[in-house]
């Protein structure tokens, strides 16, 4: 089993090698990359493509072997915004989405690529949609100073997760299986459930402030409603506190470390499954990561000695 293990790790780092190899010496570095459109469609074409479709409908080749579906970009539908529910994300966001991935999904950190190049690929990605041309970007919402966490303001929490109304869907324990449950399905048609509050990690990051937003802003193209017309910023943080405080497992992690459909990513995502595994995330990012640099970087390192 060991064997195995460490065999499937010496392919998957030869071929990571010559992938970085054909890199350096097959794509051209593009100046003033930030303005850069053609630099972000090359970089969709390698990286995205095989799920997010080239014309970035969500229907690639690898879509139909997942259960979590990629994103159709020609809605311009975001679920992972800091501005208010309805509105267009900034740049920012679907930079943060590209770097930070999207966890239990398929959807990895793409940290293959250089900031230059994710950066060019989320503009890129926007040209999919007419929304971004129709409309003025939304304006990111004030994520008000975190409050010092106590029991009270957890019990606050427990009590508003009920009067809220968050039961129906997530259900009176947490676990996602509130008696609207099994009937939700998102903006483009598909069955989705409710997230298992008390299951990590979440899909929007792992910091108070990640929920604090998911709250205020709602997760667009899902049933998950945005609060920040309903509730008060006090009372956001409670339902963030209390929220964390029952989010005590974690999900079962698969090969690598990874977990969900991560796992199924690896198969398509090679590349990003790599440099995830060298900078942030998978066995041995766990704990900070064998290395916190850009792949590319050390890849540059290893060939120059
Ligand atoms: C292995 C499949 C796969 C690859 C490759 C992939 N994605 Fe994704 N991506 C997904 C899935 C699945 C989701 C949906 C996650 C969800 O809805 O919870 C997603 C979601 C996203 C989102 C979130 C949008 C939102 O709703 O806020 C962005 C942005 C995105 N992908 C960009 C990219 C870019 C850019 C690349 C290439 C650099 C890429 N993805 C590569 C599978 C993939
Ligand atoms: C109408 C149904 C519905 C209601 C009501 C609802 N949610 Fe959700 N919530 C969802 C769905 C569906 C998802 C999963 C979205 C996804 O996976 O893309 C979700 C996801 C979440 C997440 C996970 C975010 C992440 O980053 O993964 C949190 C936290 C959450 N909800 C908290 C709440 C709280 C707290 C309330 C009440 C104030 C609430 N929800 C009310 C349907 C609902």
């Amino acid at each position: 089993m060991k064997k195995i293990l460490l065999l499937t790790i010496g392919v998957i780092f030869t071929v990571a090698v010559f992938l970085a190899e054909e890199r350096r010496y097959g794509i051209p570095r593009v100046a003033e990359a930030e303005e850069n459109l053609a630099l972000g469609e090359m970089v969709y074409r390698e990286n995205c493509a095989a799920c997010h479709g080239e014309k970035g409908d969500g229907k690639g080749p690898q879509a139909d072997r997942l259960k979590t579906k990629p994103r159709d970009f020609t809605t311009g539908i975001y679920k992972f915004r800091s501005t208010p529910s309805g509105s267009l994300p900034l740049d920012d966001d679907i930079f943060r989405t590209i770097s930070r991935g999207v966890r239990g999904t398929s959807m990895l950190a793409q940290l293959q690529l250089s900031e230059e190049e994710r950066r060019a690929v989320a503009r890129y990605v926007k040209t999919f949609s007419p929304r971004f041309k129709k409309q003025k970007l939304g304006q990111p919402i004030s994520i008000s100073q975190k409050p010092r966490e106590d029991r009270e303001f957890i019990a606050l929490g427990k009590t508003l997760y009920k009067d809220a109304g968050c039961e129906s869907c997530h259900g009176p324990d947490g676990g996602g299986d509130g008696p609207s449950a099994e009937s939700l399905k998102d903006s483009w048609g598909f069955p989705i459930r409710p997230a298992d509050l008390t299951l990590k990690p979440f899909k929007s990051g792992p910091q108070p402030a990640d929920l604090y937003r998911t709250l205020s802003t709602g997760l667009d193209g899902t049933p998950m409603p945005s609060y920040s017309n309903s509730l008060t910023p006090k009372q956001e943080w409670a339902l963030v506190f209390y929220v964390l405080s029952i989010a005590t497992k974690e999900k079962p992690r698969g090969m690598m470390g990874l977990v969900g459909e991560e796992t199924q990513a690896m198969m398509i995502d090679m590349r990003a499954a790599m440099a995830g595994m060298m900078g942030g995330r998978g066995m041995m990012g766990r704990g900070g990561g064998m290395m916190n640099r850009d792949m590319n970087e050390m890849m540059k390192d290893m060939m120059r000695r």
